[in-house]
């Protein structure tokens, strides 16, 4: 499914650089994806998408 239209980046793309160490927002999604955003609209997706990345990297699990 395409997240970011004016891009042609799918969900995939985007959660495969969402989910590398360092990716802090969108813009460093947009950065590993090596391209810019366009329109925005799909930002705040993507910003949500870091998100869920950050806190299941930081999550410990319960021994
Ligand atoms: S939909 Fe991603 S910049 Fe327009």
């Amino acid at each position: 499914m395409f997240v970011c239209i004016c891009n042609a980046l799918r969900d995939r793309d985007l959660a495969e650089a969402a989910a590398q160490p360092g990716v802090k927002s969108a813009a460093c999604v947009f950065k590993r994806c090596e391209t810019k955003p366009k329109c925005g609209n799909c930002v705040p997706d993507i910003d949500e998408m870091v998100a869920r990345h950050r806190t299941a990297n930081t999550l410990v699990p319960a021994e």
